[in-house]
Order: C-alpha cells, then sequence, then structure tokens
C-alpha cells in the first residue's frame, strides 16, 4: 500500500514506519523537520507536494503538540488545538483535491475524549463529560469523520496512554523508581489506561487491513491499572527505599492545569471494539508490560 503518515517521527510514529516499512508498503510522511528521504520513504514538509494524480491507499493521522512537554499556557493550549485540527483539516483538502481519494483513514483520537470518570467502565460508547483534553479530541474526531463523505473508512484511534521504553509517559513515570521512590500520583485511585507501545503498533496494522472495521476503537489495555496500581506493578520490578505520594496540591503547582486534566484524574477504559474484532494484545497486563519494557526482550525501536 502506499501509505501517507503525518507525526511519522514521533514516539508512535517512528517505529510504526519501521514496522509498514517491514512489511513492504511506500511511505510519505508529512513532518516540518528537514528529513532524507530514501526508496519507499519520502518526506515531504507540505501536502501540497503531493500531485493530484498521487497515488495514496491509506491514511495515518498521528500528528500534534505534545500534551506534557509544556505547562498549558493559553498560547501552548491553542498549539495543542491547531498542530492537530489544522493537520487534520489540510489532510481533508488533500484527501478531495487527489483524483482517487484513499480507501482509508486512521486518524489518532485519545482517551481523554471521554473526560474524566470514576470507576466507571468506558467503552466505545461510554459517557462524555466536557474538558479541554475532551473538547480537543471531540474536534479532532468530527474533522476526521468528514472523510467519510468522499467514501473511505475512517477509525478513531482512541489511544491510551502509550507506554515503552526511551520515551513517552512511561520515562517520566519511571524516572523516581530509578532513585528508589515509588510514587503514587495524589489519592492514586484515579484509573491510568495504558497501553504497551507493541500493541499499539499491532493494533493500527490491524484496522488498516481489517477492511470491514470503522469508527472509534479504544486503544488501551484490556486491563486498565490506578495510579497506585501502576506503583506496585513498579515495586515488582524495582527496589525502592520509600513509597509515598505526590500530593495533589504539588502537582497542582508544579504543572498546572495538566495536573488535573491529564493525571490526578483519569478514565478506565476497556477496548471493546478491538477486542470484539478478535484484535489480540500480546501485553494485555501491566506486569508482562513492565516485564518486557523495564526487561527489554522483544524492542521493536
Ligand atoms: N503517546 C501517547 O501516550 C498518546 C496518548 C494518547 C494520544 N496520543 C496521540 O497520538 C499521536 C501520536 O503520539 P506520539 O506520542 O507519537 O506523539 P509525539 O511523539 O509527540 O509526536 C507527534 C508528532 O507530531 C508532530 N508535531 C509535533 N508538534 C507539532 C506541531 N506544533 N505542529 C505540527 N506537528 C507537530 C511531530 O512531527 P514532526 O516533527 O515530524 O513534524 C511529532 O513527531 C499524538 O497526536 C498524540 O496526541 C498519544
Amino acid at each position: 500500500m502506499n501509505i501517507l503518515i503525518t507525526g511519522g517521527t514521533g514516539f508512535i510514529g517512528a517505529p510504526l514506519v519501521i514496522k509498514l516499512l517491514e512489511l513492504g508498503h511506500s511511505l510519505t510522511v508529512l513532518s516540518r523537520q528537514s528529513l532524507q528521504s530514501r526508496p519507499q520513504l519520502r518526506y515531504v514538509k507540505s501536502l501540497e507536494q503531493l500531485a493530484d494524480n498521487a497515488t495514496i491507499d491509506a491514511v495515518i493521522n498521528l500528528a500534534g503538540a505534545s500534551l506534557a512537554d509544556h505547562r498549558w499556557s493559553a498560547a501552548y493550549k491553542l498549539e495543542i488545538l491547531s498542530s492537530r485540527l489544522d493537520t487534520t483539516r489540510s489532510l481533508l483538502q488533500l484527501m478531495q483535491r487527489l483524483e482517487q481519494p484513499p480507501q482509508v483513514l486512521l486518524s489518532a483520537s485519545a482517551i481523554g475524549f471521554y473526560g474524566h470518570h470514576g470507576d466507571e467502565l468506558l467503552a466505545e460508547e461510554g459517557a462524555i463529560t466536557p474538558g479541554f483534553a475532551q473538547n480537543l479530541c471531540q474536534q479532532w474526531e468530527d474533522l476526521a469523520l468528514q472523510a467519510q463523505a468522499l467514501g473511505m473508512r475512517v477509525c478513531l484511534l482512541r489511544l491510551g496512554v502509550v507506554l515503552d521504553a526511551g520515551g513517552g509517559a512511561f520515562t517520566q513515570m519511571a524516572l523516581p523508581f530509578r532513585f528508589g521512590v515509588g510514587n503514587w500520583l495524589g489519592r492514586g485511585d484515579q484509573w491510568l489506561s495504558w497501553v504497551h507501545r507493541q500493541d499499539v503498533l499491532a493494533a493500527i496494522v490491524f484496522l488498516l487491513e481489517q477492511k470491514q472495521l470503522s469508527g472509534p476503537f479504544n486503544i488501551t489495555a484490556p486491563e486498565a491499572v490506578t495510579s497506585r496500581g501502576f506503583c506496585d506493578a513498579m515495586l515488582g520490578h524495582r527496589r525502592t527505599l520509600v513509597n509515598l505520594p505526590v500530593p495533589a496540591v504539588a502537582m497542582r503547582v508544579l504543572i498546572g492545569e495538566m495536573a488535573d486534566e491529564l493525571l490526578l484524574k483519569g478514565q478506565r477504559v476497556i477496548p471493546q471494539a478491538l477486542q470484539q474484532a478478535e484484535f489480540a494484545f500480546e501485553f494485555p497486563d501491566i506486569d508482562t508490560a513492565l516485564a518486557d519494557i523495564l526487561h527489554g526482550a522483544t524492542k521493536v525501536a
């Protein structure tokens, strides 16, 4: 397949590019960076570089400014929004002008789509509570769904917290444990719906190949953990000198609004649509995932 990817240099995108090349696909990656193209892998800085008669079978949309790298000032919140919505709008414009529209769009979203919930189990039709991340995901998904009007299959990737070594949330989550400090956040009873990065890559390939599938897909491991549960699981792999909570008030002072939006409140998500489609998770529980991430048996990148 000829596949166009945005965000193909990121924590998910970079190993996805390697995996798709290994599967024999030809890729075009939209990137703001100056990167060297090579056979089967073309980098473009603008979608204008693609001719109207270009052949693109599938589009995977992962681009967006990181939610965790900066404090959420008003200006940065605008960047979080515009980096996703503007990229998705440009993709729509491209797909509209192509002589032959692609068959499928896989577009990233996040479990933040549901807003915050307590212990309630959330499948794809789960209830929504308003908030910044919820509003972002809603707008992002609504734009992506416009590709349906072109006859395209659209899958919405509602990603959980993607865990792996060498980047993403895990690097920050594991840091205190490296210094002998086990910790959980706030009360520790908030849910962390996580997923191993290798299962994310496998789910994306699965959704690419299963042509009968469309709509929203929670991409989270079948067994979410609480913040305290994550700490307990880490303690099975890392010796600590002290285990203690990071007080909610300290987190709010340190990182502001992001503390409540991403860390002190959560959602307990189940990947119902993927499981109904018989997708098999390689890392269904946190112990298996941590064993792989911390002891590194099966790395892809
Ligand atoms: N990782 C997670 O735990 C997680 C969880 C839920 C949802 N997601 C979503 O999944 C997508 C991929 O996640 P990821 O962890 O791979 O993200 P990432 O590592 O932060 O990479 C995202 C890519 O987006 C592009 N980008 C960054 N800032 C941008 C900006 N201001 N304007 C346009 N493009 C920009 C970058 O590509 P270039 O530098 O090449 O342009 C970057 O490689 C993101 O949209 C993210 O919101 C991720």
